[in-house]
């Protein structure tokens, strides 16, 4: 009824209906805080000052408690914990024990903590060692550094695009191409650095568009991106295609091995077939790789590459006419988390090559048998053919993100995609113990949806479904502002 109302008032010109937009404000608030269902509690008991008298020690017990509070996540995630078993045991403990001895660290001061510059460098290069720079084709000379996640890698990777193709080409008026699936950082990127983005919608394969990137391509276009995989449906983009394009015009192609990086090289090895997706391709001037995902990494851990040292140096911005002092840093934070450093270090090290295979060889085939339990549910069918430990379905029979909200109400936390509607998994370690689980739940609640079709109380179906339909984008992007802005 709600989003109906909405959905009839969305179609009216507003702005030259003075009533209306009154209502549409009084609309718009009922939609934000039934997405905000929940936390507004949380909201009401939050402190607002420091305590009088400090805690000391006694915090912790605090914390234990809001810590308890947290969703049982265990299994039950789609991405969101990579790395396997609970967190003070095995893995985690010793990469919290990492960062835990570095956590006073920063890597902004190289001639204090020359430890954590040592470790950062290495990082660097052990991630650019699995994405080719080993081979004669990528020319020797990849270099790169660690940024705080996938976000800032991407967010440098388009600056110093955007840079260099100023330098080298002249472009002042920067546009870039991307897939309508590669992921919502470009946008950022593009708000940030002012830069014009051409979303191409994805092929019949669900991938990149080669011919319709082709026809975007003009004067002003600066870089276009693949991903290896997009986080939508996890699949690989045509890099090598990309790669001859981006040669022939002369212009920067990212790929986006946030997600991959850490799997494709070792799930090469295990003899999946793994189309080319690094340095060795031919005209890949920078990658992006997320430690902090399946490198099995704290939070907040990510290496941007680039094929050589002219094209980084485009990343460092240069301050000489501060009292401070001469400035150069080389990403976006001054300060910087050595612990993290530490962290992802130890994490890379202890692992080892042997360690990686291991824990890809596992999520492989739990992917694979996620894929196959999909498949054979009727009414569900799965979106593209993985490439990877990501698998997307949507249904033609029942609504999909009302299968989410049963799910949900299951403890299960998948993603909801649009275009088409459907939502994904994305496998990691901690699915490896429960995908029998996940598949009669999952077969369970389509079941329930098929014999009670319609949204139940409390669920976001009805909100994704109409958010999906609007035509007017401009208003569901006010509506997500609004509901940021509104959490606290
Ligand atoms: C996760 C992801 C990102 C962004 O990474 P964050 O670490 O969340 O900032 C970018 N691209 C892809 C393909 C991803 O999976
Ligand atoms: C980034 O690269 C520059 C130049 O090599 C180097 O001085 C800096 O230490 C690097 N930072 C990291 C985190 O690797």
């Amino acid at each position: 009824m709600l989003i109906s109302l909405l959905r009839s008032a969305l179609l009216l010109p507003r702005r030259l209906l003075p009533g209306v937009s009154g209502y549409i404000a009084a609309e718009k608030k009922k939609v934000v805080d039934k997405m905000q269902s929940g936390g507004t509690s949380s909201k009401n008991n939050r402190r607002a000052e420091l305590p009088t008298i400090g805690l000391g020690e006694e915090v912790i017990k605090d914390l234990e408690t809001l810590k308890a509070k947290d969703v049982d996540w265990q299994g039950k995630c789609s991405g969101t914990v990579y790395i396997a078993g609970s967190e003070s045991e095995g893995h985690f403990e010793l990469i919290n024990k990492a960062y835990s001895m570095f956590s006073h660290t920063n890597p902004l001061h190289q001639d204090v903590f020359k430890s954590v510059a040592n470790m950062e460098a290495e990082v660097v290069a052990m991630t650019a060692a699995l994405l080719g720079s080993k081979e004669k084709s990528s020319g020797g000379q990849i270099c790169g550094n660690m940024t705080s996640g996938g976000t800032e890698s991407i967010l440098l990777a388009v600056k110093t695009s955007r840079d260099y193709m100023r330098s080298k080409k002249g472009i002042t008026k920067p546009e870039m191409i991307i897939a309508e699936s590669a992921h919502s950082a470009y946008d950022k990127a593009a708000a940030y650095f002012n830069i014009k983005v051409r979303r191409v919608p994805v092929n019949k394969e669900f991938l990149a568009d080669v011919k319709g990137f082709k026809r975007c391509i003009n004067g002003n276009t600066i870089m276009m991106v693949g991903s290896a995989p997009g986080f939508p449906h996890g699949l690989i983009d045509p890099i090598e295609e990309l790669g001859e394009l981006a040669s022939r015009y002369d212009i920067c192609l990212h790929v986006d091995l946030c997600l991959g990086g850490f799997v494709l090289p070792f799930a090469r090895k295990l003899g999946y077939p793994i189309p080319p997706f690094d340095f060795s391709v031919k005209g890949v001037t920078s990658i992006s790789s997320d430690v902090h995902k399946y490198g099995l990494a704290p939070k907040g851990t990510s290496v941007v590459l680039y094929r050589n040292h002219e094209i980084r140096k485009h990343q460092f911005v240069a301050v000489t006419e501060w009292t401070g002092g001469l400035y150069i840093s080389p990403t976006i934070a001054g300060s910087r988390p050595g612990g993290l450093i530490a962290g992802a270090w130890a994490a890379m090290m202890s692992l080892g090559l042997n360690g990686y295979l291991d824990s890809t060889s596992r999520i492989m085939e739990v992917s694979k048998k996620i894929q196959r339990g999909i498949e054979e549910i009727p009414g569900l069918f799965v979106i593209g053919k993985p490439d990877m430990t990501v698998v997307a379905f949507g249904s033609d029979v029942v609504d999909i993100f009302e299968v989410n909200d049963i799910m949900s109400s299951k403890g299960w936390h998948l993603n909801a995609l649009q275009r088409p509607n459907s939502l994904h998994i994305c496998v990691t370690l901690q699915h490896t113990t429960v995908y029998n689980e996940f598949l009669k739940d999952l077969q369970d609640s389509v079941n329930t949806v098929k014999a009670n079709p319609g949204p139940i109380s409390g669920g976001m179906a009805p909100i994704y479904g109409a958010a999906g339909k609007m035509p007017d984008r401009g208003t569901v992007r006010e509506l997500l502002v609004e509901f940021m802005d509104s959490s606290c």
